[in-house]
Order: structure tokens, then sequence, then C-alpha cells
């Protein structure tokens, strides 16, 4: 895999973004020398902090966009549909600026089903339902709605799915998910590719349980489908899986079943650590992986990618309330914490983190040795431990990069913390896509 910076990436100065460049900034709004403010497009972020408040997740919708084209040309000499995973960022607005690309989505549930019919009715064609635990309200909402694919997970989801489509009079197109039993190197947490994860049917038993849903006249076999685990940057794992799915459609067309699909899911990682990688070749390395093993099967693809089309393309906008030094040891308590931003916490996830304003006078600087923190009270609600930063001062903006995807999305309101509001930025323009949550909504429910 080529691992090139990304042009565009941070620290770069380009003068044509997508996503979050350091800009020179001319008017020099700081004393010193030159200075540097990071721009999520054309948009300084310190404009957005002032007007929208912080904590704030700001995403770019020309990375995004960019993103997606750099999937949908890797793998431009296959049919395939790209089905985008909500659950990296389900803000309706994402979902509505992808499906106007023609991207299709992966859910998980009703909830997330409901969204991507409100950002685009005509997307329910386009949307596969993954998930080892759906309901019966959930599964009567997909089948009403005129999904694609039901991604089925176990026996027992067949016989409910079944049942569902008998009562609508329908019949739902199928794919069972493989548990390949393919090791991938990622956090325990995300790993989903081996035998004694919850997910999927183990691949042994897959023809037995393919007669089965043949023989359910509600059902339609239509294809098969596997998803290993997520932040996996080595492709070699992807290719592994796809090749054990090739040899089971050749096994389930020799049964006599019409395998028109293969879902190869999501998984593919990004680089939170370096300057980022060049995307497009990185994808089509992807790519070559996973469609190389189908080759000659004629098979359409389905990719559910998340945190590559969004994770880059957000950051999370934080202020800095107090500086503070224990024993020597030097904390940056900031606005944000482990409810808007859980994944150090949760993952021991890195995440880089700059000042949003760089002036020549900071970079002269010595630089410090810090832990981020946020103000929840638990020990984990850190963004970043022991890491050199620029000194910056009570009051300056930092950014948290890389938290497009599981980020807002996996947000709490821990310590009664209204959630962040979010802003998606598209060259010049700057819109407010989720206002910020109030202490009011928090509790607004309770009896
Ligand atoms: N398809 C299925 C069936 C999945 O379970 C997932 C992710 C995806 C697609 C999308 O995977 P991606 O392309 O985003 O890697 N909260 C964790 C990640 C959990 C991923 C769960 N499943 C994190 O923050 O790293």
């Amino acid at each position: 895999m080529t691992r090139r910076k990304e042009s565009a990436r941070l620290f770069h100065r380009s003068e044509r973004p997508p996503g979050f460049v350091l800009r020179e900034h001319r008017k020099g709004i700081l004393r010193g020398g030159a200075d540097f403010i990071l721009h999520c497009d054309d948009v300084p972020l310190p404009h957005l902090a002032k007007r929208y408040g912080t904590p704030l997740y700001v995403y770019s919708a020309t990375a995004i966009r960019d993103r997606l084209a750099a999937f949908e040309s890797a793998f431009s000499g296959v049919p395939h549909t790209i089905c985008y995973s909500v659950k990296a960022n389900s803000n309706v607005n994402i979902l509505r600026l992808l499906a106007r690309q023609g991207c299709g989505f992966d859910v998980v549930s009703g909830g997330e089903l409901e969204r991507v019919l409100v950002a685009d009715r005509r997307a329910a064609r386009k949307i596969v339902f993954s998930g080892v635990g759906k309901s019966r309200d959930e599964i009567t909402a997909a089948l009403k709605a005129g999904i694609l694919l039901f991604n089925v997970e176990s026996e027992s989801e067949l016989e409910v799915l079944a049942e569902c489509a008998i009562r609508l009079r329908m019949i739902a197109s199928v794919a069972l998910r493989v548990n390949p039993d393919v090791a991938a190197d990622t956090h325990p947490y995300i790993s989903t590719g081996l035998r004694k994860h919850k997910f999927g049917v183990p691949i042994s038993r897959a023809r037995e349980l393919y007669a089965k849903a043949a023989g359910a006249r509600s059902l339609r076999v239509a294809g098969v489908s596997v998803h290993i685990g997520s932040q996996i940057t080595d492709v070699a794992p992807f290719g592994e899986a796809i090749t054990r799915v090739a040899d089971l459609v050749r096994d389930l067309r020799s049964d006599g079943h019409s395998i028109e699909s293969v879902d190869t899911g999501g998984g593919l990682g990004i680089d939170y650590q370096e300057p980022g990688l060049e995307f497009a070749d990185y994808v089509a390395g992807y790519a070559r992986a996973v469609t190389e093993p189908l080759r000659g099967l004629n098979v359409h693809l389905l990719l559910e990618p998340g945190r590559s089309i969004v994770g880059p393309a957000g950051a999370l906008v934080t202020s800095v309330i107090y500086r503070k030094e224990n024993d020597g040891k030097h904390f940056l308590v900031v606005d944000a914490a482990m409810n808007d931003l859980i994944r150090p916490a949760l993952y021991g996830a890195y995440h880089e983190i700059v000042p949003v304003i760089q002036s020549s006078e900071l970079a002269a600087k010595k630089k410090e040795t810090v832990d981020v923190v946020g103000p929840i009270c638990e020990s984990g609600d850190f963004f970043a431990r022991d890491r050199e930063l620029p000194r910056v001062e009570e009051g300056d903006l930092l950014a948290i990069l890389d938290a497009g995807a599981y980020g807002m999305a996996l947000a709490s309101n821990y310590n009664t913390r209204p959630r962040p509001a979010e802003v998606l930025v598209s060259g010049k323009s700057a819109r407010l896509i989720r206002r910020r949550e109030k202490v009011r909504n928090l509790y607004s429910e309770e009896l």
C-alpha cells in the first residue's frame, strides 16, 4: 500500500483544501510574524467557534464528497453500490449529502433506517440492513420501506424475517452474513470476524442455512455478506475473508442458489497518527484486495465504508478552560469531554490535536508535554496523555482531528452535558446542521 501524505491535509499549506488545512492569515490578527489559522475548507475555525460556541463538531462536505468519489473511482471497474455505514455519523444532513451523490446506506437499527428515509426517501432501495439483533418491528419497518437487502446473522433471525415478510405478503431479499474466522489487526472491541465473536453465522454452516432460506417462500436468496471489523489498515485480511466468501459463492451456486451480490462490509481504517495517506491509492489497494478473489464470479459488490468516508472530514473544536499543574504534570482542561468524543477513553484511540491559531510567536515557544482532559469526573476522561504540544493558553482553541466518524455518533449526555452543535462546511459556506442541546432537553422526558 502506498503511504504518501494526503495532498490537502493538515500542515500542507495548500490553497485548495478539502478538509482541515492551516492557512496563512496575512492580516496578522496576532502579534508577531506570520500567523496560521486552521480552516475547514475555506472557513476559519475561530469564526465558527465564535458563532456557534465550543465544543463544536465541524465537517467538510468537500472532503466527504471527495472521499466517496475516491471509493467510486477505485471500484469503477466492477458493478458495485456503496452503502455508507450510517453508524459512523448519522446526521441527516450528511446522509442527504451522500444520498445526493447516489450513495446507498448500511443501517443497523430502525432509528438509522428512519434517518435515511428522512434524508432521502428514494434511498430506500439502496439500503442494506445489518446487525445481530433486529427486532420484529425493525424488520417490519424495513420491509415496508422496500429496502434492498437484509444481512441476516442467525437461523432464528431468518425465521423471524420469513414470518414478518409472510405477514406483509412480501418477499424479503436476504444475504447471510458469514463469519469467515479471519483475524484482523485492530482493537479487540471492533474486531468481528473470528469464530468467538457474536457476528454472522459460521461459514461452515452457511450451505445448510442457505438451503433453509431457499425453502422459505417469503425469502429470496440474493447474496452473501461479510464484515471482519473496523479500523483495519492492512488490506490482506479483507482479501483473505473475501477469498473464503468466493469459495462459498461457488459452492452455493453449485447447490442451485442464485447469488447476485457479495457485501464486503466496511472496516477500512484511516491513519490517525501520520499526516495521512494518499487516499485514492489506499482505496485502490483495498479495491484490488476485495475484487481479485471475486474475479470471474460476476457478482454485484456492496461496500459498507463508514469511517473512511467521514473520519478525516470532521474535527472537534474545543476551548482550553484551564491550565493546571499537579506536581510537575501539566494538564490542559478543555470544554469537550469523553461524552462528546469517547474514542480515546473507550479504545485508547489516538487523535491528533492541534492549536487552531498558530503564530510564529507560538512556534518559537518551547513545546510542552501535557494531558488534554475534559471536565468529567473520571480519569478516563482524556483526549491525549503525555502529548507534546505547542504551549497554548487559557481561552485558546484546539482542534481534535479525525473526529468525523464515531465522534458525535457515540456522544452521550453523561454528567448532564448537552451534546455539541454540528456545522457542515462546503467551500466558503458553513451551515449549522444540529443545534447545541440545552440542559432542559436532557431531562424533558423524565417524569
Ligand atoms: N458494516 C458493518 C456490519 C459494521 O459493523 C461496521 C462497523 C461497518 C460496516 C462500518 O465500518 P467502518 O468502515 O466504519 O470501519 N466505534 C468504533 C467503530 C465501531 C465499528 C462498528 N461496525 C470506533 O470508534 O472505532
